[in-house]
């Protein structure tokens, strides 16, 4: 995903330095050239052998005393640079980058031009300390990424906020920004995902197997492209992408309330969930005791909301759908598309291996007015990608 872009970390003395090891790596495993800058204090936690191992590349070390080459060299680094992220970023590096002050890492820093950030590492009084704080809104204030330190137990024995976020999140800030061209800026995006649940009593409910993972990849690669993304989830055990503006339901009322009151602001609505059809007529306000017989549920009818979008769409607006079968499934999502007024029907059978619920991989056919396509056994994160490129077709 990083092919191409050169990643720039800089590195200050704070004993999360040595997370930023995980981060490299995971860098690298997605080929971008990995640059470390280090300030000399920093060395105490974490060696630059260990980032020239993990990178291939010299580490560079805040000092001046080493030859002219060299302390040219940092400048190059700052043209290079396709993100530049100072993390840990300790009270005093931000102090300088806020003001100005220049020693290696943070000339390099002055002198790049590319997206900045920092993530924060410190003693919860001295990230809370109004000194610190300003300084922070000096660099939010020159257009810096200011990446907000979790709350934790930290290692001065104190608990609160000042913990470096972990590896992984750093690396989805770094996802976020470079991993897609920014081809759906201005473009608001409505996807929903995951399953609803249908309460019977307190204590039960109907629900189905998904997981939410299609319609969380979609709305991720359309964050990453840039669009306005609102997600709008059944209960699933997933995290929110980063950037998206998540929307949690569960029953299908609730997600038809949330959906079509945001509807027409959207420039495509695509809907991965898997929508209970039936809910129980009654919901019980207390537990269902058992006897001895059988017994039945009486279900009504759920809102369609696809329908519901397809007979209340407004001008230019893509409305994808999804459709799950068993069997027949062309003719029947075909149907689906004449019946509901969309554009798209994302067609998958359950019956195909590496396609379904709860798998990393899908094999979907596109049905549209033109035809029905089938591509290939991929990701859900490419087939995602996938389809937001039909969807946006001749629309940027
Ligand atoms: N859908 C919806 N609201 C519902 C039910 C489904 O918006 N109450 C949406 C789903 O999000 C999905 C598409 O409609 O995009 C699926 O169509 P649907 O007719 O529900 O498919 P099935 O339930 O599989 O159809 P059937 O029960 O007729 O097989």
């Amino acid at each position: 995903m990083l092919k191409g872009k050169t990643v720039v970390l800089g590195v200050s003395s704070s004993i999360a330095a040595y997370k930023i090891a995980n981060l490299a790596s995971m860098l690298v495993k997605q080929h971008a050239n990995v640059r470390v800058i280090m300030t000399q204090n920093a060395t105490n936690f974490i060696t630059p052998t260990t980032f020239e191992t993990l990178t291939g590349q010299k580490c560079l070390v805040d000092t001046f005393d080493r030859n002219f080459e060299f302390q040219v060299e940092h400048v190059s680094l700052a043209k290079q640079a396709d993100i530049f992220m100072i993390a840990p970023a300790t009270a005093n590096v931000i102090a300088k980058v806020s003001h100005g002050l220049a020693d290696m890492l943070t000339t390099t820093f002055l002198a790049c031009k590319a997206p900045k950030y920092l993530a924060p590492a410190m003693n919860t009084q001295m990230y809370e300390n109004p000194i610190t704080q300003d300084n922070l809104n000096i660099c939010r204030k020159y257009g810096m990424h200011v990446i907000e330190p979790a709350s934790g137990y930290l290692a001065c024995g104190d608990t609160g906020a000042g913990k470096m976020p972990e590896p992984e999140t750093l690396f989805e800030y770094i996802l976020q920004e470079l991993a897609c061209e920014k081809d759906l800026a201005g473009k608001k995006v409505l996807v929903t995902a995951g399953p609803t649940r249908e309460a019977i009593d307190p204590v039960r409910y109907i629900t189905n197997h998904s997981t939410g993972k299609m319609g969380y990849a979609i709305a991720r690669a359309a964050a990453r492209r840039g669009a306005e993304v609102t997600l709008v989830s059944g209960p699933v055990d997933l995290k929110a992408p980063m950037g998206v503006k998540l929307v949690p339901v569960v029953s299908a009322k609730d997600m038809f309330d949330a959906v079509t009151s945001v509807s027409l602001e959207q420039d495509a609505i695509i809907k991965a969930a898997a929508v209970a059809d039936y809910r129980p007529t009654v919901v019980g306000a207390e537990k269902t005791k058992k006897s001895d017989g059988n017994m039945n549920i009486e279900l009504e009818r759920t809102d369609d909301i696809l329908a519901w979008l397809g007979a209340h769409r407004r001008e230019g607006q893509v409305l994808c759908g999804f459709s799950m079968e068993t069997q027949n499934m062309l003719e029947n999502s075909r149907a689906k598309l004449v019946k509901k007024n969309v554009d798209m029907i994302v067609a998958n059978s359950l019956r195909t291996a590496g396609a379904g619920f709860g798998t990393d991989t899908n094999i979907v056919t596109v049905i549209t007015k033109d035809g029905a396509e089938e591509l290939a056994l991929m990701s859900k994160d490419q087939v995602a990608h996938e389809l937001l490129n039909r969807i946006f077709a001749g629309k940027h």
